[in-house]
């Protein structure tokens, strides 16, 4: 069928039975994405039980959502309400005039030149993670006398420590083993909703229920406290809150509440600590099995900053390892997929999206487009070389989504990524100690399906071995 303007209906893909694509997509999702991309091309719609959702996969029509008709494809998904439970009104979940309010006085916080401020914190956090990992006397290494570590795991307690540094200038791993308890609790809890046909409500009485409440409760009573401290202040430390809390509407002047705060601390939190630990873990997973682009990363790191600690003032001379955290995202994209409600008819190109449809719009299929990637399932940085970036319309590649709501700490992220990359690659080298076949868990990001296991070994002493 085909609407006044000439669009037709996403074809879909074929199912039979109640439940439709209902199993597929909870038992793999991204088969099934893939599956319908290869099947139809650039727009597929799916059935899941009584709703239909559609993904778009073309670059232009990616475009045409997050962007050109943002307007008209709002967050009343599924995912979305599973999350507003956990961030209420923060930037990620909420919609409207209050999200652009918000926008405008959170955005100054995230400009390039103030997060540049803490590109040393960040370097620290990194090179601490690096004494740790090459102190020969460690308990674990007793026996065998070499460290391994599961790398998601050392990823995700090292970006915590780091945005609770830079976003409260606190130590969140120490001082709150609660905090990263209660934010784990959180997570999972969203992963669980997700993968349920009916959401459970916060308020239902079950242990699971009772958890994550206190879990909010203890999240809360930490953040509302830091906030309530600092309004006694007169010398705020130099870190995201206090940007936050300083931070004015251009155009009305107003500032946030302390609730407004809270709901975009535990957003910056959550939003930033875990996509940040899923690209690096993958980052270190494909380095491991790439030992060429390794030795590249390494040369580079040693060759830009020697043997001090890496800055921010060395970014522009480490592009080689900025390709390589990209390329890591375009196989790997922690935001997997992106998903929007049409708010009413709309052509989206070639494609009739009724009103009330499911859009999605997934990184991990776009990013696998053939039509805008050379030998798309290859690991290879020089995708990202200038020439065959400028080659590409921009939305074959959005990690960090786009348009209007696109990711506020994207600058924040690419500055975290290359420093940890850098600062670990400049002492360590991780080998896989398992054969290479993690596959992916997609729940709310794109986790390993396992424990990624991998060698520390010192660089130090790689290079007095070679030349003993
Ligand atoms: C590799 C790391 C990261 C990835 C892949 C990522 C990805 C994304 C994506 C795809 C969105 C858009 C969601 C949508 O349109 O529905 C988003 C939004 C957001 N991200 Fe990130 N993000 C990362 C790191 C961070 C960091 C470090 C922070 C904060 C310090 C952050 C804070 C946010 C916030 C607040 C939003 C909501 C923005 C709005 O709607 O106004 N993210 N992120």
């Amino acid at each position: 069928m085909t609407s006044a303007s000439g669009a037709r209906r996403i074809p879909s893909l074929s199912t039979s039975g109640l439940l439709g694509h209902l199993p597929a997509f909870r038992s793999d999702p991204l088969a099934l994405l893939l599956d319908g991309f290869d099947t139809h091309g650039d727009a597929v719609d799916f059935r899941l039980f009584n709703r239909r959702l559609a993904l778009l996969a073309h670059p232009e029509l990616v475009r045409h959502t997050l962007q050109d008709q943002a307007a008209n494809y709002d967050k009343r998904t599924r995912g979305f309400e599973v999350l507003r439970l956990l961030l209420r009104d923060g930037l990620l979940t909420s919609e409207g005039e209050h999200w652009l309010q918000q926008r405008r006085i959170a955005q100054p916080a995230f400009h390039k030149a103030r997060i540049a401020g803490f590109g040393d914190s960040i370097s620290a956090a990194a090179d601490a993670l690096a004494d740790d990992w090459l102190e020969r006397r460690h308990p674990e290494d007793a026996t065998t006398g070499e460290r391994v570590v599961d790398v998601t795991a050392a990823m995700m307690k090292l970006t915590l420590r780091i945005i609770g540094q830079t976003l409260l200038s606190a130590d969140v791993t120490g001082a709150a083993d609660r905090v990263s308890r209660a934010l784990e609790i959180t997570l999972a809890h969203a992963n669980d909703a997700l993968a349920r046909i009916i959401p459970r409500p916060l308020w239902w009485p079950t242990p699971a229920a009772r958890q994550l409440r206190q879990a909010m409760a203890t999240l809360d009573r930490v953040i509302l406290d830091i906030i309530a401290e600092r309004r006694h202040q007169t010398a705020a430390p130099d870190d995201l809150l206090t940007m936050l809390m300083s931070s004015r509407d251009a155009d009305t002047g107003e500032s946030m509440s302390d609730p407004q705060l809270r709901d975009e601390v535990m957003t910056i939190f959550l939003a930033g600590h875990e996509t940040t630990a899923i690209a690096l873990a993958w980052t270190w997973y494909l380095l491991a099995q790439h030992p060429k682009t390794q030795r590249r990363v390494e040369t580079e790191v040693d060759q830009t900053v020697g043997d001090r600690q890496p800055g921010v003032a060395d970014l522009p001379h480490l592009s080689y390892i900025a390709r390589v955290v990209k390329e890591a995202m375009r196989l790997y994209p922690p935001a997997w997929v992106i998903s929007r409600n049409a708010v009413a008819d709309d052509d989206a190109g070639r494609f009739r999206v009724q009103k009330g449809t499911i859009v999605l719009l997934s990184p991990y299929v776009t990013h696998r487009h053939p039509q805008f990637w050379r030998r798309p399932a290859h690991f290879d940085p020089e995708h990202f070389a200038e020439d065959q970036e400028a080659a590409r319309p921009p939305f074959a590649y959005f990690p960090f989504g786009g348009g209007p709501r696109q990711c506020i700490g994207n600058t924040f992220a690419l500055m975290e990524l290359v420093l940890v990359v850098a600062t670990l690659a400049r002492r360590c080298r991780l080998e896989l100690v398992e054969p290479p076949d993690v596959g992916t868990s997609p729940s709310i990001t794109l986790r390993p399906d396992r424990p990624i296991r991998m060698r520390i070994l010192s660089r130090e002493r790689l290079a007095q071995g070679a030349r003993a």
